[in-house]
């Protein structure tokens, strides 16, 4: 594992094969959006899931039991959301997407933090915080987003509406999952960043891309079941290693 504090602490082999890329694709999940001011899920104290219990704010059973708790939970992490910016990691996403033939961007996040920064063509496997869905008939409703004390009704069917997000025991949106893995089986160099490389199958990319021949990167504050296998492992916050990484590889 290569722990990188500084530009010179990059490998050589690193940056040449960064400045070869073909097709590099960035994986990201809620640590980049930590340094935006948003909780991560798993990190020990802060995360959300240390102080929430997911089975109680994020399944479709939890909805149906209890739908204002679960509106107001994710009215709440809207309201938060909304008040912040995207960091520097982010944005050091968009001037490598801009430096290499091609670039895809996978992300876990619901937060539109990368798209906000400027990324375009964002795969969002979890869905988007911000959008509504019926939660009857499955389709996205084009409201605005609003934080009222209890789930508004589907203008359509009058079934409640919920946050277009996947929870747990629900599938992700196919085609943004295929898109995913073809990218995954396509790239020449994959990054993984800022997730716990834990729920699945999302967290089967890095592994994919790995078997497809690619040189996978973790960047991470902490180590995960992807550290001991990834060709480099960058220890650290996305929002410095990934400026780093570019000024290292692209100095303008
Ligand atoms: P987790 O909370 O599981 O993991 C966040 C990871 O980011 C951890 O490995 C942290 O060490 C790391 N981290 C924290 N701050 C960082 C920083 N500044 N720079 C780099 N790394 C940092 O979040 P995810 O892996 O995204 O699902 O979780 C995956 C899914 O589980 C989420 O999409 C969500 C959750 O339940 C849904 O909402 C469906």
């Amino acid at each position: 594992m290569i722990v990188a504090r500084a530009e010179s602490d990059f490998s050589d082999s690193l940056i040449e094969a960064l400045r070869r890329a073909r097709h590099l694709v960035a994986f990201t999940g809620a640590g980049v959006s930590a340094e935006s001011g948003i909780p991560t899920f798993r990190d020990a104290q802060t995360g959300l899931w240390a102080r929430f219990r997911p089975e109680e704010l994020a399944t479709p059973e939890a909805f149906h039991a209890h739908p204002k708790r679960v509106w107001q939970w994710y009215a709440s992490r809207r309201e938060q959301i909304a008040r912040v910016k995207p960091n520097a990691g982010h944005r050091a996403l968009v001037e490598i997407a801009a430096r290499v033939p091609r670039f895809t961007l996978i992300t876990q996040n619901v937060d539109g933090l990368h798209r906000a920064a400027g990324s375009r063509d964002v795969i969002e496997l979890h869905g988007n915080i911000m959008r509504n869905r019926c939660s009857a008939e499955n389709v996205v409703i084009d409201t605005p987003v609003v934080s009222n004390a209890e789930p508004p009704p589907c203008p359509h069917c009058g079934a409640p509406l919920r946050p277009d997000v996947v929870w747990f025991g629900e599938f992700l949106p196919i085609e943004a999952m295929n898109a995913a893995e073809a990218a995954a089986n396509e790239c020449d160099v994959f990054f993984s960043i800022g997730t716990s490389t834990q729920v699945y199958p999302a967290a089967e990319l890095p592994f994919t891309a790995l078997r497809a021949g690619a040189m996978v990167v973790e960047i991470n504050k902490d180590s995960t079941p992807l550290t001991e296998v990834a060709t480099f492992s960058l220890r650290g916050a996305s929002g410095e290693i990934l400026p780093r990484l570019l000024r290292a590889a692209w100095p303008s």
